[in-house]
């Protein structure tokens, strides 16, 4: 969604991404398996979204599976997938009482079947809850998302619905996958790393950044906390004075 400075709420965190990396390092330091570090990593996932129904975000993306986490073993690729069945089956209700809405952003094309089904049934399923909107970014890349939004443009000019020479930032942003919620405010990357690693390319052009070494499975309440307190340090200007 495309905003001027002056249409936001300024100070008011509405919407807050996460790349919840770290699981890995998490389990090494306990001797225990990668695959372990996901199951607690997926667990704080939960606790995430209960802080920040009761912080009154609205909007919660988060990062969990990367068109470029294909490339780890078949092992750990595959616990990735069965975990995103496990958690809602183990979640369901309580997303439920908590009025959470579920939406997946990413290219489902080659996903198993069992988890486009998870996926589909979990959007359908909460479509009309309004307390938090929970975004999983799972197969997610933003060089993915801006030429797919890049070639079905290509496909209306080619159509002659619009001329290319009409072609606005508004337009393209109408072709991405979040194109009914407000960009991020903030995005904050566990595990210390100081990169996007191809998440939210485009929506986070304004966005504040915010890295803690903190590995994901840790990130609780005083962590959150003490980001949103940082971001309400921040002065945004979006390029004005
Ligand atoms: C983030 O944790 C989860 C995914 C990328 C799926 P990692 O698995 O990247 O954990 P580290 O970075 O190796 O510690
Ligand atoms: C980013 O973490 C992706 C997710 C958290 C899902 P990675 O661990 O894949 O990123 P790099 O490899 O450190 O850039
Ligand atoms: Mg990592």
């Amino acid at each position: 969604m495309i905003e001027n400075a002056e249409s936001r709420n300024e100070g008011v965190l509405r919407h807050l991404a996460v790349i919840m990396d770290g699981n890995g390092r998490w389990a090494k330091k306990r001797h225990l398996s990668r695959e372990i570090g996901h199951r607690r990593g997926a667990e704080n996932l939960r606790t995430l979204c209960i802080l920040c129904r009761e912080r009154k975000i609205q909007y919660l993306t988060v990062y969990a599976f990367s068109t470029e986490n294909w490339k780890r073993s078949a092992a750990e690729v595959g616990a990735l997938m069965r975990l995103i069945t496990l958690f809602f089956r183990k979640y369901a209700e309580e997303l439920e009482q908590e009025g959470i809405r579920l939406q997946f952003i990413g290219d489902r094309t080659n996903l198993p079947a069992h988890v486009i089904e998870t996926i589909e049934q979990a959007e359908e399923s909460s479509k009309d809850r309004r307390m938090l909107r929970l975004i999983i970014a799972f197969n997610y890349g933003g060089r993915r998302e801006i030429v797919e939004a890049a070639r079905s443009l290509s496909l209306e000019i080619l159509a002659g619905a619009i001329r290319h020479d009409d072609l606005t930032e508004q337009m393209f942003a109408q072709h991405l996958y979040l194109s009914d919620v407000p960009d991020p405010d903030l995005i904050v990357r566990t595990g210390g790393e100081m990169r996007l690693s191809n998440f939210l390319l485009w929506q986070a052009a304004y966005a504040e950044f915010y890295s803690v070494d903190c590995l994901w499975p840790d990130f609780g309440a005083a962590e959150l906390d003490a980001a949103l307190d940082d971001y309400k340090r921040r002065h945004r200007r979006f390029g004005g004075r």
